[in-house]
């Protein structure tokens, strides 16, 4: 290869990532627009004034952290700052998202298909806001996604079973309007330290090996459902629990002894439920 072909090579691989590296921060830019756009109410002004187009980069809008590398934008925190409106389906362009916190605003709908390309998303927190309709299957499929908090919403129907990413170590379903059994696959995720799905319609029974694939679990709160069956003597082998809440259920039989010797208990709570014989010792 002679030098000029070479030098050409070169150039027009250079001019190719420069347009690819400034390609990706527009994708960016276009879609906080765009998902600033569907937003109908900022009441403490916050995206109105901060979020402008003349400002050099999208990195130094307020809620969004770019990463030093790729200079792309890596985290969207906008917690409680009153919003109200949808989420475009352009956040789905922020494909180097890692964490995504919009809880305690006033965002309705459903979550667009499009999130689904969020593929580095570890932490989704869409908590306490009025999303509605059923809890979208392709959530399961983020190979990345570590915590994942839909609480205090308007989701409806059944859990779905493909919700059982194996990197997953906290689920908080709280106060939703759930219905239907806890597919058997959630129970089958070693990495789950919290399982939260309280107040919601559950029905069913606890499967009784529940904790053999529950190695980590510190933290299983269902209460407030009308879940049903015995709790198996098997409960002794999640070892970490440290809070185990079942109150406001229709659980019967005995309550097993085992219970005793899940020696970091600090937090248990049975009352509410129709539990028969006599009391055990903590
Ligand atoms: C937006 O907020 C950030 C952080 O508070 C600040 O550094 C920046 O100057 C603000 N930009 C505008 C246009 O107000
Ligand atoms: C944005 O730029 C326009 C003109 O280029 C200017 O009039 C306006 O004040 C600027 N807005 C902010 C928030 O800096
Ligand atoms: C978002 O900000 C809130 C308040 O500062 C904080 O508690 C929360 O942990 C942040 N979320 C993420 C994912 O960093
Ligand atoms: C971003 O997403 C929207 C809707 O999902 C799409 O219409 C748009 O073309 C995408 N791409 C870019 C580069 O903005
Ligand atoms: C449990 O998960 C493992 C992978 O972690 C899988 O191989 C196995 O088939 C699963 N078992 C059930 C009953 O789903
Ligand atoms: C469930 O939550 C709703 C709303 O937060 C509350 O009104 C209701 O009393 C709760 N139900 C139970 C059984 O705790």
């Amino acid at each position: 290869m002679g030098n000029f072909t070479f030098s050409v090579v070169v150039s027009i691989l250079l001019l190719h990532s420069f347009a690819l590296s400034l390609n990706s921060i527009t994708t960016d830019k276009h879609a906080l627009i765009s998902f600033k756009n569907s937003i109908t109410s900022d009441p403490y002004a916050i995206l109105s004034t901060n979020w402008s187009q003349n400002s050099t980069s999208v990195c130094n809008w307020i809620g969004v952290s770019c990463g030093l590398k790729h200079h792309r934008v890596t985290a969207l925190n906008l917690s409680g700052y009153g919003l109200v409106g949808t989420v475009a389906p352009h956040l789905g362009n922020l494909t180097f998202l890692r964490y995504l916190d919009i809880s305690f605003n006033s965002f309705t709908g459903i979550l667009p298909f499009e999130l689904s390309k969020l593929r580095r998303l570890k932490v989704m927190n869409v908590g306490a806001n009025s999303f509605t309709g059923k809890i979208p299957t392709w959530l399961g499929s983020l190979p990345q996604l570590e915590k994942l908090y839909l609480y205090k919403n308007s989701f409806l129907g059944i859990i779905p079973s493909s919700l059982s990413n194996q990197m997953l170590q906290i689920l908080n379903l709280n106060y939703n309007q759930l219905s239907g059994s806890i597919p058997y696959a959630i129970f089958n995720v070693s990495s789950l330290r919290e399982i939260r799905i309280r107040n919601n319609s559950l029905s069913g029974w606890l499967p009784s090996d529940m904790c053999d694939n529950l190695p980590n679990i510190e933290a299983l709160d269902i209460s407030a459902n009308q879940l049903s069956g015995q709790i198996s003597p098997n409960i002794w082998k999640c070892r970490h629990l440290q809070e185990l809440v079942l109150s406001i259920n229709h659980f019967n039989g005995k309550i097993p002894s085992e219970i005793e010797s899940l020696s970091i208990l600090k937090e248990l709570y049975l009352g509410l439920n129709d539990f028969k014989g006599k009391r055990i010792s903590i």
